[in-house]
């Protein structure tokens, strides 16, 4: 029913002459935090935040959020936010009153958040204090009581990209529905009784193995629960998404954002006039791991008349490359292609219209947007030792990196036995590792540019076209694997 409302007011909009972006994804279970990107585009520190927030806020049995802290007071560094940006819905008008708030500045709430959000006890989870969370207090006074609940929550990030200023990133903002905030609070650290590491491994459908869930209990101690809720959503990514769920279809619908043309306070580029610019902020441009190790570009949501006019994906080696190195002009709205290069780390794509070049030439002429920079993904620690495991991706070919703690001086000989396997899926056995494609630990070179004032760092280069799926196992001897990385 709401759902089928808010369609309607977006129609309606629409019909009106005011634009409105369907970009805000909604999450709703911990399976769909599985499709967020998640080390690469989202920080994985906004998962701890999450938790945090869950397991803060109280849920009554008809899932009525409310408050347990004033954030009038600033209390773990929330504060008012004005949505001016029209990032999220503007505000119901009437008597009851609403107000966006935001919480998650690590700077200003450090006197009240836990240690874990503040300082996260496994080096990748780390935030750069971009990831924030945006709720919606509703605020009824019924003349008797003043009622006041938590009505919308979201997971938000500001922009990478200091060009944008504070404002924060709607490609990266994700509505969290209460069915998936209880979910998390099945992961509470306190409720550590309540909830078995074992039941959460049934409940959730995951996976671990129980090695795995032992390394867990050791690595992240009391936090054990939240290590699991983590294991699940970044480590299981890859099963659950080439599952079928039909189950999980009836969320697909994107949760609407109606943006109204008004004064902007960040008009970062005044050339465009409204209604252009917020249908182009929903422009999605990605680049993705294609097929023999060669870089895909996927894009999504360009407008039809966009389209029209023929416009073209262009793939740049960085966010500051001014010669292109491959491109097409585009026929959908959505889709991707196989460019011909081979995938690096910083590769970018961009949308271009295009121009005719000697009467019949297609090729590139003003940018309208770009996408991210590809990056690779996290690393990884190694269960009980100083250092960590990273796939990483060089031309095209799986490699893997060492980060070892300078102060783990005699790693050679704990690593005497150890090598570093290559797997095509997560589901190999560690014995059948790919035909050539391994490397003992003491035989990784160091790497050529310093990467990190504390790690010493050592690479390994193998021949295996990376892909989705791949993975490098840290096998300490025999088959004992105390760290697996995997490409998404
Ligand atoms: C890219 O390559 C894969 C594998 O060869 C193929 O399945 C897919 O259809 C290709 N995509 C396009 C748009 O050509
Ligand atoms: C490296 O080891 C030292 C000493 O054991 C420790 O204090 C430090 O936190 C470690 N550094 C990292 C980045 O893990
Ligand atoms: C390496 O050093 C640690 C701590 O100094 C020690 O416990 C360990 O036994 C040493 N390992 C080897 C193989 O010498």
């Amino acid at each position: 029913m709401k759902m089928w409302g808010r369609l309607v007011l977006c129609c309606a909009a629409l019909l009106l002459s005011i634009t409105s972006v369907c970009a805000i994804k909604k999450l709703n279970s911990v399976n769909d935090l599985k499709k967020v990107d998640f080390g690469r585009a989202v920080p994985k520190h906004s998962l701890l935040l999450l938790h945090w927030f869950a397991n803060t806020i109280d849920i009554d049995n008809n899932d009525v959020i409310r408050l347990t802290f004033d954030p009038n007071l600033g209390t773990y560094g929330s504060h008012h936010y004005g949505n001016y940006e029209r990032l999220l819905n503007p505000l119901p008008q009437g008597n009851i009153k609403y107000r966006y708030y935001t919480v998650g500045n690590l700077f200003q709430g450090r006197s009240d958040l836990p240690g874990y959000v503040l300082h996260p006890p496994n080096a990748e989870y780390r935030g750069r204090n971009r990831d924030r969370i945006i709720f919606r207090v509703r605020e009824h006074n019924t003349g008797w009581q003043n009622d006041e609940r938590i009505d919308e929550v979201y997971i938000t990030q500001h922009y990478d990209n200091s060009n944008e200023g504070t404002r924060y990133d709607p490609s990266y903002t994700y509505q969290i529905t209460t069915n998936l905030l209880q979910q998390i609070r099945a992961f509470s650290v306190e409720d550590n009784q309540g909830n078995s590491l074992m039941e959460l491994r049934e409940d959730f459908g995951s996976n671990i193995d129980d090695s795995r869930l032992s390394a867990l209990k050791i690595s992240w101690g009391e936090l054990a629960c939240l290590g699991l809720l983590l294991y699940i959503v970044l480590e299981e990514k890859y099963y659950q998404n080439n599952k079928p769920r039909p189950a999980e279809k009836r969320n697909r619908l994107p949760h609407c954002v109606v943006n109204l043309p008004g004064n902007s306070e960040n008009h970062h580029d005044a050339s465009h006039s409204w209604p252009e610019r917020p249908v182009q902020n929903s422009i999605q441009l990605e680049v993705m791991t294609g097929t023999n190790g060669k870089a895909g570009i996927s894009w999504q949501d360009v407008p039809y008349h966009r389209v029209n006019e023929r416009v073209m994906v262009v793939l740049y080696k960085d966010n500051n490359a001014q010669e292109a190195m491959y491109s097409t002009v585009i026929g959908s709205e959505s889709g991707h292609v196989n460019t011909s290069a081979f995938l690096n780390v910083g590769l970018q794509a961009r949308l271009h219209k295009t121009k005719k070049k000697y009467c019949f030439w297609t090729v590139p002429s003003d940018e309208i947007c770009r996408g991210n920079e590809f990056r690779n993904p996290g690393k990884v620690r190694i269960h009980g030792y100083d250092a960590s495991l990273q796939l990483f991706v060089k031309d095209g070919k799986a490699c893997a990196r060492l980060f070892v703690n300078k102060s783990f001086g005699n790693w050679t000989s704990e690593f005497k036995k150890s090598w570093v396997g290559f797997y095509d899926n997560p589901n190999k056995p560690t014995q059948e590792y790919e035909w050539w494609q391994w490397q003992w630990a003491t035989k990784f070179k160091p790497a050529s540019t310093p990467l990190d004032y504390y790690h010493d760092v050592y690479e390994y280069h193998s021949s295996m076209a990376i892909a989705p799926g791949v993975q490098a196992r840290f096998i300490l001897k025999n088959d004992i694997v105390m760290a697996q990385a995997s490409w998404m």
